[in-house]
């Protein structure tokens, strides 16, 4: 009994001890507060997904104290209604409004589009937030993959549909939110077979992986135009994100996001994409940790590829090209 308790706090003290106190050390220094320069966004109308939680609720608390219109895209009134009012509380800022919006279903993003074109003169900023991580494939009611319609190709619809108004700003700027594991977790893409489900993290890395594609594309496509477009990787965190997944992986996402940032940490660079000055000349990049990468992998930047995924997207979701 004795020798047990002692095998025991051995292996506290020699084992777990030091491991925990690695990952919080980790965590510590990456949390640490990045100072960088804070626009007002009066007068600018800001379009954000999926603000109800996570990342995009850190992103929604920071963005709306400086005064813009803020339309947050949720899928249910009481959600949409719970977010508006904890930001108007939190901010003063009563110009905060939310509308329903399905990324599963085309009509739905066709329902918000035009419901947006009905009040909105101009678009300043468009957020690509909301995601999903599912265990197993879904087929939306357009016949794709729930996990590539919610991370993809809505989101491209989304995008595409909005261009016009966003073309009516001074200066907007498009933020896809993606991840840094987009290549090296997807498998591979083939360009006449994308809406395919293997693994629940090679279909959410595809997923990412296009859209990094598109936004890529998107830029050249806007060269010469007021409108910049930006991919970024928050970081990893603990979020609702993981909700779906097994409790084993759950158990070990959750020890290794020990050693990673808070949520808060991680909505940063997607305020960072809005706030900094001078991007025009950096339209198309993917940044991490406040900085545009320069370790693409080739396929993120393959022209012909994102050319023939822009093509075929098109198609998926019904838009002339
Ligand atoms: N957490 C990480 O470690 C991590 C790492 C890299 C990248 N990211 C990216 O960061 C972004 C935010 O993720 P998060 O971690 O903050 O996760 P989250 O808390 O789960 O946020 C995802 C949001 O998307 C919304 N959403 C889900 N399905 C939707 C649909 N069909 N239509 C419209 N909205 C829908 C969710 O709404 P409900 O709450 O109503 O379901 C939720 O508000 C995602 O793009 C994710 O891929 C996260």
């Amino acid at each position: 009994m004795i020798s047990e308790n002692l095998t025991g706090s051995f292996v506290l003290i020699y084992t777990v001890l030091p491991v925990v106190t690695v990952l919080l050390m980790a965590k510590w220094l990456m949390g640490k507060n990045t100072v960088y320069k804070k626009r007002d966004l009066q007068g600018k109308t800001i379009i954000l997904t999926g603000a109800s939680s996570g990342i995009a609720y850190e992103v929604a608390v920071d963005l709306v104290k400086r005064g813009p219109r803020l339309i947050i895209a949720v899928l249910s009134k009481q959600e949409g209604e719970e977010t508006c009012r904890k930001l108007r509380q939190s901010s003063g800022n009563s110009d905060v409004s939310y509308k329903i919006m399905d990324l599963a279903s085309f009509k739905s993003i066709h329902a918000f589009v035009d419901d947006v074109k009905r009040t909105e003169r101009h678009l300043d900023v468009l957020i690509n937030n909301a995601a999903v991580m599912l265990c197993q494939h879904e087929e939306t009611e357009d016949g794709l993959d729930r996990t590539l319609q919610v991370n993809y190709f809505g989101p491209f619809l989304l995008t595409n549909l909005l261009l016009d108004l966003l073309e009516k700003s001074q200066s907007a700027r498009i933020i896809h939110v993606t991840t840094g594991f987009a290549v090296k977790y997807a498998g591979g893409l083939k360009i006449n077979h994308l809406n395919y489900f293997d693994t629940s993290v090679k279909t959410y890395c595809r997923s990412k992986l296009y859209l990094r594609l598109f936004n890529y594309e998107l830029a050249k496509r806007l060269t010469n135009s007021n409108v910049n477009t930006f991919s970024v990787h928050p970081g990893d965190c603990y979020t609702n994100l993981f909700t779906d997944m097994s409790a084993l992986f759950k158990f070990f996402t959750r020890i290794w996001m020990l050693s990673q940032r808070s949520v808060k940490k991680a909505s940063e660079v997607i305020i960072h994409c809005i706030d900094a000055d001078d991007l025009q000349q950096l339209s198309g990049k993917h940044f991490e940790n406040l900085k545009p990468t320069h370790h693409d992998a080739p396929i993120e930047t393959n022209s012909r590829l994102s050319e023939d995924l822009w093509n075929k997207s098109m198609e998926i979701v019904k838009l002339p090209y």
